[in-house]
């Protein structure tokens, strides 16, 4: 499936919506790498088709691939507190998806070949919600995206332009939060909040 072929004219909620269960049917199906063999669910997407943010994961973990759903174990749960505290609303405001849509065994990272294999998925997300920010969760979501050596310390929290008229940023994985508990200015937790808090700016400066 190439993104040509799914860069159909989505502009409301219903056709966004339908194009995105229909990706989502031959993402069932897919057989493209092995991972598809060890999980329990699809993890396709959480949130709604025509969300101004769309926030790309790794992969899913344990709690996901029983929920089908990303983001809902405790990487999702700390996730969710940084939402807030930023005045970010996930259910109204965010589309989330993973680099992978299936969870890779132990945990792991998703390896160069699953990415490739599972990419058109992501792209064809993209292309259909088109939000108005992307923002690349952890160093495995941005390593899809930029090719160049980076460290993520020193690109997060910087407005990039990878993608044509969407806004986008690098910001820190929740797990490597649950591993870093202070929030001292100048932490990754502070840090994590500062990028929200910028997020949450650039989206009402749309609005003015
Ligand atoms: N970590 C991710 O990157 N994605 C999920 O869906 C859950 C945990």
């Amino acid at each position: 499936m190439s993104q040509q072929l799914i860069s159909v004219n989505c502009r409301d909620l219903e056709t966004k919506t339908k194009a995105l269960a229909e990706i989502k049917n031959v993402c069932e199906q897919c057989r493209a790498c092995e991972l598809c063999k060890s999980r329990t669910s699809l993890v396709f997407s959480d949130g709604i088709a025509n969300a101004d943010i769309l926030l790309v994961g790794e992969a899913p973990g344990a709690e996901e691939d029983a929920a089908g759903k990303p983001f809902v174990g405790r990487s999702g749960r700390l996730l969710n507190e940084f939402f807030e505290q930023a005045g970010l609303i996930r259910d109204k405001e965010f589309y989330i998806a993973n680099t992978v849509k299936c969870r890779p065994p132990q945990n792991r990272i998703p390896t160069e070949e699953e990415l490739v294999a599972c990419r058109s998925y992501l792209n064809a997300q993209i292309s259909i919600v088109k939000p108005k920010i992307i923002l690349l969760c952890g160093t495995t979501a941005a390593h899809a995206f930029i090719k160049e050596d980076f460290k993520i310390s020193q690109i997060r929290g910087k407005w990039l332009n990878i993608f044509e008229n969407i806004d986008s940023m690098v910001i820190f994985h929740p797990s490597y939060l649950l591993r870093n508990h202070s929030t001292e200015p100048g932490s990754p937790r502070w840090y994590m909040l500062k990028d929200l808090e910028s997020v949450k700016k650039r989206l009402e400066s749309y609005k003015s």
